[in-house]
């Protein structure tokens, strides 16, 4: 990509659950651009209405431009279709720079499809790691970082991986979270949500449950015993549980959906919309989750959250966040402690603050030439 043109083409690629509400800021930032031309690529990766055109409509992104349509598959399978579809997308129409957020199979999909077809190829939430290589998850965090151009990190904590792994640090800026902009965005809508009073709920009076881990919801034995601790839990807190699709099916084929639906105090709904979802969150009494994203809007808004994880890419959300990690072993009493103490807020950490997806395109445009000073050049 080189600096001196008067228009860009930038993709900015969306595919499951986690990316639209990182995608959406971006988007609105980048469309009041004069000199870019936004193309907004859906992978097709989630597909249900509740995994994806219901966060179109709350985050208010228009349909895509293209859409693959790819759909579910093995690991090899879904990677492989996005990586066909997208790479004859970019030849019939290429972009000068390719936008990836996140971690999942799109993301690391489009960025090799970028590094092959020599686009310039930027990953937003760059640096994370586990350090757990049997996450997917990971796999596709270090493989998108090793081939991208330009990382945008969230956290000093990223930016340290990144550096230990040897990437030039002229590749690296720190803009902050992205997740945090759509909760700012969507702030007044979130706040107005009837979801409480549908679901006949009272703030601060419940709990809110998600799962979707394959650590955690594809071994019938570790689903078990996860159920055997929310059943007991939910006849102490009231709890919401959204189940994702893998989750659903999972709990279906075990048997033990309807156990655990006719659990008193326990409420299965089907995924919500972001708006409901944050809403729901933002009152809760604490988050019990193995989700990625959960992890910082409950740091980010000062909500006790239990992840049952043994490790976790986001480490700020425990060391300043309200964040801890448990065992399902550990599950009930990690919620009575929080239900018995007052717990501590905790502290917002640097740039989770609403405004970087601007500090997203001020880097664009710095790298581009197109702002002062002038910088190194894309790609
Ligand atoms: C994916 C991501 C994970 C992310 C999660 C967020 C990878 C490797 N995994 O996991 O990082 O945390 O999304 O939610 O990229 N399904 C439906 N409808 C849908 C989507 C999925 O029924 O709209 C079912 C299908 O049976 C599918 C299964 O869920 O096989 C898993 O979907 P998939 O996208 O492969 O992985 P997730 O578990 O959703
Ligand atoms: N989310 C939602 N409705 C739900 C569950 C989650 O809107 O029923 C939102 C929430 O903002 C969360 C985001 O989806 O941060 C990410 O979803 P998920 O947990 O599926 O993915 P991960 O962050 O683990 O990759």
């Amino acid at each position: 990509m080189q600096p001196g043109k008067q228009c860009y083409r930038v993709d900015l690629i969306a595919a499951a659950r986690p990316n639209f509400m990182k995608v959406a800021p971006v988007f609105h930032a980048l469309s009041h651009e004069p000199w870019c031309r936004l193309r907004l690529v859906h992978t097709g990766q989630h597909y249900d209405a509740s995994m994806s055109e219901a966060f179109f409509k709350d985050l208010e992104l228009p349909e895509p431009d293209v859409h693959l349509g790819v759909g579910s598959g093995s690991h090899a399978e879904q990677t492989a279709q996005v990586m066909l579809a997208y790479e004859r997308s970019c030849v019939a129409d290429r972009p000068d720079l390719i936008v990836v957020v996140g971690d999942v199979n799109s993301t690391l999909a489009c960025a090799l499809v970028g590094a092959k077809l020599h686009i310039p190829v930027a990953h937003l939430e760059a640096g994370l790691r586990s350090g757990d290589r049997e996450m997917p998850e990971e796999i596709n965090r270090l493989v998108t970082d090793a081939v991208a151009d330009i990382l945008w990190t969230p956290s000093p904590d990223a930016d340290e991986n990144l550096a230990r792994e040897g990437i030039a640090a002229d590749k690296i800026t720190r803009v902050g979270n992205i997740m945090i902009d759509s909760y700012e965005l969507m702030r007044t809508r979130i706040q107005a949500s009837p979801v409480q009073r549908q679901l006949g709920i009272e703030k601060k009076a419940y709990g809110v449950v998600t799962l979707h881990r394959p650590t955690n919801v594809d071994y019938p034995e570790i689903l078990q015993q996860l159920v055997e601790q929310l059943m007991n839990i939910s006849g102490k807190l009231p709890l919401v549980f959204p189940v994702h699709p893998r989750t659903r099916k999972n709990l279906v084929t075990t048997g033990l959906l309807k156990r655990l639906s006719e659990a008193p105090g326990m409420q299965l709904i089907e995924p919500l919309g972001y708006v409901d979802f944050m809403n729901l969150v933002c009152s809760a009494r604490l988050i019990i989750t193995d989700s990625g994203g959960v992890q910082e809007e409950t740091t980010y808004l000062g909500i006790p959250c239990l992840t049952l994880r043994n490790t976790t890419e986001r480490p700020i959300t425990v060391s300043q966040g309200t964040n801890r990690l448990v065992t399902a072993q550990g599950l009930i009493e990690a919620v009575s402690g929080v239900l018995s103490s007052k717990v501590s807020r905790g502290q917002k950490p640097a740039l989770w603050d609403g405004r970087t997806a601007t500090r997203v395109v001020e880097d664009i445009k710095r790298r581009l030439g197109l702002s002062q000073p002038k910088h190194a050049a894309l790609g």
